[in-house]
C-alpha cells in the first residue's frame, strides 16, 4: 500500500538538492565551523525578511526561548534569572519548551485558556487574569500555533495597558504575518526553530532570535557564547548555544523557498477546506481575517468523539497524522507546583481530545491528497 508520511523530507531535499549540497560544499572548503560567514548571512537576510533591526542565529528554537527570556530579567532587573513569583502568561496548548522555558529562564509560567476556534491563546482570558493579578506579571508569551498568527492587535495592547513585555514564539511560523507585519517583529522578541519538520527547517536542531531591542540582542549575544562578549572571561550565566555553521547553511539554502513552500501549504489547506466543508462532526482550521497562516499544520477537529477511530482508519490506509499536543502543559509532571493555572482550562483540556494533524507536504503529489481527502470522506460516510 502507498504510504502517505506527513511531511516527506527526502522529497524536499530532492528538490532543492543543488541549492544544498552547493552550501554544504562551500563549508567543507572553508572549515569555518563555528560563527562561519553562513551564521552572518542567515541572520541579515532573516532581519530583513521579518523586518527588524536584529537576528541572532542559535542552537535550538527552545534555547532561543531561554536566551530571551534570561536576557529580559537581566535587562529588567538587573538579575541572572526571574524570580519564582515573576510571572509569565502563556498557553497551556503548545510545545513542551514554551513552558519549560520559563521555567529555566527563574520564572512561573501562567496559564490561561485558549480560543477554541483558532487554538491560540485568549486575550480575554489574559485580560481576565491581569485585572486581578498585574502586580507580578512580567511578560506574555504568546504561541502562534500551526503557523496561525495570535491576535496580536489585543496582545499587543493589553500589554501596552499593563507595562508588560511580548515575546512571541514562532517556532511554528516562520513567514506568517499579523496584517501585513512578519510574526517575531510585533513583540520586543520573537524565538524560531529550523527543527527539521518546521516550515523553515535545517538537518538537525537551529533556532533564532529576533528583535529590534539592542540590549536584548546583546544579552542573546552574550549568552549564547557563554555568558561575555570575552569568551575567557565571562559576564553572564552562559550556555554554549551557537547556530552551527552548517545547519546556517542549510537553513540559508532553504530560505530561497520558503514564499513558494508556505504558499504551497495554503493552497493544500485551502483544498482540504473545500473538500471538507460540510461534513458534519468535522470543523477545518479557521482562517483569521488580516492574517497570513503558513499552515505549519493542517488541523481539523472532531467533535464526536472519533479522533482516535479516525487516526486508526487513517493508518490502516497508509496515511500518517499526529495529534499535536495530547497533554496540556499543566497536566504533565514538571509544571507540578511549578505553576499557576488561571480559572480553568477547559477549552485546552477538550482541544487535546478532538484534534488530528493531517498530510500537509508542500510537494505533495495531487492524487496522494485527494487519498487523504477521500479517505477522510469515507471515514464520516460510514
Ligand atoms: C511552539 C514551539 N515552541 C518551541 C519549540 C522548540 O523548538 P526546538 O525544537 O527547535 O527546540 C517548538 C518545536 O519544536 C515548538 O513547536
Amino acid at each position: 500500500m502507498r504510504q502517505i508520511p506527513l511531511l516527506d523530507l527526502k522529497l524536499e531535499y530532492e528538490y532543492m538538492k543543488e541549492d544544498i549540497d552547493s552550501a554544504i560544499k562551500t563549508c567543507l572548503e572553508h572549515q569555518k565551523w563555528i560563527f562561519g560567514p553562513e551564521v552572518k548571512e542567515l541572520e541579515d537576510k532573516i532581519a530583513e525578511y521579518i523586518g527588524v533591526k536584529h537576528c541572532i542565529g542559535i542552537s535550538s528554537g527552545t534555547e532561543a526561548l531561554v536566551l530571551s527570556l534570561r536576557s529580559l530579567a537581566i535587562k529588567l532587573k538587573g538579575q541572572e534569572f526571574f524570580d519564582k513569583t515573576d510571572e509569565i502568561i502563556t498557553t497551556p496548548f503548545t510545545f513542551t519548551a514554551t513552558g519549560d522555558a520559563i521555567l529555566r529562564a527563574g520564572a512561573r509560567p501562567v496559564f490561561v485558556d485558549i480560543d477554541p476556534v483558532t487554538y491560540n491563546i485568549d486575550p480575554n482570558k489574559i485580560r481576565e487574569y491581569l485585572s486581578s493579578h498585574a502586580s507580578r506579571v512580567i511578560a506574555i508569551l504568546p504561541v502562534h500555533l500551526y503557523g496561525q498568527s495570535c491576535n496580536m492587535d489585543d496582545i499587543m495592547e493589553i500589554a501596552k495597558e499593563y507595562n508588560l513585555f511580548v515575546l512571541e514564539d514562532v517556532a511554528q511560523a516562520f513567514g506568517g504575518m499579523w496584517k501585513g507585519r512578519k510574526l517575531g517583529s510585533v513583540g520586543i522578541a520573537g524565538a524560531f526553530s529550523f527543527f527539521p519538520s518546521k516550515n523553515l527547517g535545517g538537518f538537525g536542531d537551529g533556532g533564532m532570535v529576533s528583535t529590534d531591542d539592542e540590549e536584548i540582542e546583546g544579552f542573546v549575544r552574550m549568552l549564547l557564547k557563554h555568558g561575555g562578549k570575552d569568551k575567557y572571561n565571562v559576564d553572564h550565566i552562559g550556555y554554549n548555544a551557537r547556530l552551527d555553521t552548517l545547519q546556517a547553511a542549510i537553513v540559508l539554502a532553504k530560505f530561497k523557498y520558503i514564499d513558494e513552500f508556505n504558499e504551497r501549504r495554503s493552497k493544500i489547506a485551502e483544498i482540504y477546506n473545500i473538500e471538507f466543508e460540510g461534513i458534519d462532526g468535522l470543523s477545518v482550521p479557521a482562517s483569521m481575517k488580516n492574517l497570513h497562516h503558513v499552515y505549519h499544520q493542517y488541523t481539523v477537529r472532531l467533535n464526536n468523539g472519533k479522533r482516535d477511530e479516525l487516526q486508526t482508519f487513517l493508518r490502516e490506509h497508509g496515511i500518517a497524522s499526529m495529534v499535536y499536543y495530547p497533554v496540556p502543559l499543566h497536566q504533565m509532571k514538571v509544571f507540578d507546583g511549578r505553576c499557576k493555572i488561571f480559572d480553568n482550562l477547559k477549552q485546552s483540556e477538550q482541544t487535546v481530545k478532538e484534534v488530528l494533524s493531517l498530510p500537509i507536504e508542500p510537494l505533495m503529489e495531487e492524487e496522494d491528497l485527494m487519498t487523504v481527502v477521500k479517505t477522510v470522506r469515507k471515514f464520516f460516510s460510514n
